[in-house]
């Protein structure tokens, strides 16, 4: 059963590169928005009774998920003998629990609803805070790639005497095991976040480090706040400028420029959010998954309500 990739809008050069690793052939869709702002989704290529990776990487993930769900649905209607997703930046992940009552637990409540889209996941260190496994809220097969022993690599490549900082212990998961992959020491801050921009970071003790470059390691950059209170910590304790590495560039706004502007020395992420800082390339580790990964079950979506939907000559949609 051939294998076929098939990128929603804006993720074409990840869908080529996991090709190239795969030897796989990458789908032409074409999608459109009609004037009302609703989705339009035609394959080009034929899908029937071929494995089906969708490829969508799900920062900013709102305006994405309709056409997300209107692919993988088509590729079903269309015969697709199975369709996975591999979403390297998985979204929703953070607000795992309820901290505040009447609020959403939209990791639970995103897991549930993919777990229906498409019958498998694959994705890159998934932000597992409070909840240990995918498998306590997705329904689906998942496999997770971790991105510690490119990091690690790189670090070990480009900085010599590195001391690892994990701004806070949501980060010592990623920090401790880069640390030790690279042969180095690591040091792990307290975070207190009061707001989405309102983040406390603990003074670190950092005299017996002199000497060392520090790295701050963390999953996700999203505002960039967590990463510039940590760097103004540690120029005010007289640390050198310190390189930041973030798995998932989100960077939203101005946050890029606002953690250059704080004094990080370099600013370097892998490529599960296409950005300009993207520097560790973990389309081959992605790549290695997606062919390994134990397909067992099927998505919820009844199998008879999958195919044969029918088609309509000569009509393009939209009422
Ligand atoms: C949370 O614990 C994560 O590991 C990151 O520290 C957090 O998502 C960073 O967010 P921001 O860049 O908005 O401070």
């Amino acid at each position: 059963m051939s294998t076929i990739l098939v990128p929603l809008p804006g993720n074409v050069p990840l869908a080529e590169a996991l090709a190239g690793h795969m030897r796989a052939e990458v789908a032409h869709v074409r999608f459109h928005h009609f004037p009302d702002g609703e989705t339009y989704v035609r394959f080009e290529t034929d899908v029937a009774g071929r494995t089906v990776w969708l490829v969508c990487t799900l920062d900013r993930p709102d305006p994405k998920f309709v056409s997300l769900m209107i692919t993988a649905e088509t590729a079903k209607d269309l015969g697709a003998a199975r369709v996975g997703l591999t979403a390297p930046y998985l979204a929703y992940m953070r607000q795992d629990t309820r901290f505040r009552p009447g609020e959403a637990v939209s990791s639970a409540y995103f897991a549930s609803v993919l777990s229906c889209i498409v019958d498998a996941l694959v994705t890159v260190d998934p932000h597992l805070h409070r909840r240990s496994s995918l498998d306590d809220i997705y329904r689906i097969p998942t496999a997770i790639v971790h991105a510690a022993p490119i990091v690690a690599d790189w670090i070990r490549r480009e900085i010599p005497i590195p001391l690892l900082v994990g701004p806070d212990a949501e980060s010592e998961q990623w920090v401790a095991e880069v640390a030790s992959l690279a042969n180095a020491p690591h040091i792990v801050l307290e975070k207190v976040r009061r707001g989405d921009r309102d983040v406390e970071v603990s003074v670190p003790d950092v005299e017996r480090w002199s000497g060392h470059t520090p790295v701050l390691v963390d999953d996700i950059v999203s505002t960039a706040c967590t990463m510039i209170e940590t760097v103004g910590h540690l120029r005010r304790a007289g640390m050198p400028s310190p390189i930041c590495v973030a798995v998932h560039a989100i960077f939203a706004g101005d946050a890029y420029a606002q953690l250059e502007a704080a004094g990080a020395r370099g600013i370097v992420s892998c490529n599960t959010i296409p950005h300009p800082s993207n520097a560790l390339d973990l389309t081959g580790s992605i790549a290695t998954e997606l062919r390994e990964l134990e397909w067992s079950a099927a998505s919820c979506c009844p199998p008879e309500t999958r195919h044969g939907r029918g088609t309509h000559q000569g009509s393009t949609g939209n009422g």
